[in-house]
């Protein structure tokens, strides 16, 4: 499509466009799997079924049987993916903007001999067409943004891989499933993009499924989200003694309570954690049983506090401390409690927002206050969606990636400096799969026990 004077679609492309619409529709065999073959008939404009097509094809067929739950799909396309999901029994509702994809989308379903609800709309200024409540919603997202385009994509079936949208159509679609409510009780959402293209998902919480990568380097990721911790108690309380004894008492995984004041916080060591004039301290149960991975909790805990705020000048000291330049911003407490071989595992999260005095015991501290303005409940929000994203556990969402956490918080501390121990600075070091620090063959598992240059 050619980019006119900065105008997405010029008057050429629309000559264009008329042009193509004269061309005659083609009927395809389409087979995701082996075992799955449709015939398809593609009109002119109408995006066919591609490797993204096939990847999504994938995953709702490992999902098994619909159960006539809802499902939605934006952008249907040439109703591929409706025809998968009717044929596994989901009750399916589609739309796309584009009226010749509506159309071929209910002539595929009927050909095929399934059936759907299919209408003209989108997530955009042209409206959205459907209301109530969808166990699963998938979209194919238009993944290359306007302003990569540079030479003519021609028709509109190609115009379905541009966002042209300002904000993005990722933010814009999860503002809006968020407004609309349209995200059931345990229901998910699958969306297929470019890699990195979705990192803030609005109310959801947000983990990589599959993904495709193609010749010249391009990764089209799978990602699913879901709404974090959502059958869980949540508790806000003005003020307790610490928010991780309030949870060691209690059950159920993603239990969670917060405050802007403790009055008996800890910290590790036995150390006190002490609420600055605006402060932030929240504990959630993550994990219950007897497979726990304290160490691997500790640097999602990190982590999560890294994504949710997303400023550089946070830095991560092994294993998760957070600091502004080297005043601690942010301190995190695993803990747990066993009872009949069973261990509930609490994280506990604290920050200071702002103060005065920058100063605790004689140790100078730092406040978010320093980079930003951040609303007490909205980064409780935020940092549920992220700990969640890193350790929530559902069958029917991805498996934890413990993997990429502890690449990603490798990462983080290679930025903040090198281990020394017993006077030796370490240029290599890794970390195992309890989180531990590991150079040569020293394993080292208590922060205390190194410094940092
Ligand atoms: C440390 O750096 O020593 C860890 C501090 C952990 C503080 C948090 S605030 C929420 C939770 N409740 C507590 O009593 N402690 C943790």
């Amino acid at each position: 499509m050619a980019t006119d004077g900065g105008r997405i679609f010029s008057p050429t492309d629309a000559i264009s466009e008329a042009n193509m619409l004269k061309r005659p529709s083609h009927t395809i065999d389409w087979n995701p799997t082996i075992k799955h073959t449709f015939s398809l008939t593609i009109p002119p404009t109408v995006y066919p079924p591609r490797e993204d097509t096939n990847l999504i094809a994938k995953r709702l067929i490992q999902l098994g049987p619909g159960r006539g739950r809802k499902f939605l799909e934006i952008g249907c396309g040439s109703g591929a993916l409706c025809l998968i999901a009717a044929s596994l029994g989901w009750n399916v509702h589609a739309c796309d903007i584009n009226p010749f994809a509506v159309a071929a989308t209910r002539g595929n379903l009927e050909v095929n001999m399934q059936s759907g609800t299919v209408k003209e709309g989108g997530v955009g200024p042209e409206g959205f067409p459907f209301e109530g409540k969808f166990d699963l919603i998938i979209w194919n997202l238009p993944y290359i943004p306007a302003e990569e385009v540079s030479e003519v994509l021609g028709p509109m079936e190609e115009a379905a891989l541009v966002d042209t949208d300002v904000i993005g159509l990722p933010h814009r679609f999860t503002s809006m499933t968020s407004k609309c409510d349209l995200l059931a009780n345990n229901g998910k959402i699958l969306l297929l993009s470019r890699s990195g293209a979705i990192t803030r998902s609005g109310d959801y919480a947000l983990r990589k499924w599959d993904s495709i990568t193609f010749e010249d380097g391009e990764e089209l990721v799978l990602y699913c989200l879901w709404k974090p911790y959502e059958m869980a108690e949540k508790i806000f309380v003005e003020q307790t003694g610490s928010t991780n004894d309030d949870l060691l008492i209690k059950s159920g995984i993603g239990t969670h309570v917060y405050t802007p004041l403790q009055t008996s916080g800890k910290g590790r060591r036995n150390r006190k954690w002490e609420s600055i004039e605006r402060s932030y301290a929240g504990s959630w149960i993550v994990a219950e049983g007897s497979r726990i991975n304290p160490g691997l909790i500790q640097l999602a805990g990190g982590l999560a506090v890294l994504n949710t705020v997303g400023n550089p000048k946070l830095k991560l000291k092994w294993p998760n401390d957070i600091l502004i330049e080297d005043r601690k911003l942010c301190g995190i407490l695993v803990e747990g409690k066993t009872s009949q071989n069973s261990t509930t595992a609490v994280i506990g999260i604290g920050i200071n927002l702002e103060t005065e005095n920058h100063t605790i015991d004689g140790n100078k501290i730092s406040t978010l206050s320093e980079i930003g303005e951040f609303e007490l409940h909205e980064l409780d929000r935020r940092l549920t969606c992220e700990l969640a994203s890193l350790l929530e556990e559902r069958q029917d969402i991805p498996p934890i990636d413990f993997g990429s956490i502890r690449s990603d918080v490798l990462s983080h501390i290679r930025l903040f400096g090198k281990p020394r121990y017993k006077g030796v600075v370490y240029d290599n070091f890794d970390l195992n799969d309890k989180g531990e620090l590991i150079f040569d063959s020293t394993i080292i598992d208590d922060g205390e026990e190194v410094d940092w240059i």
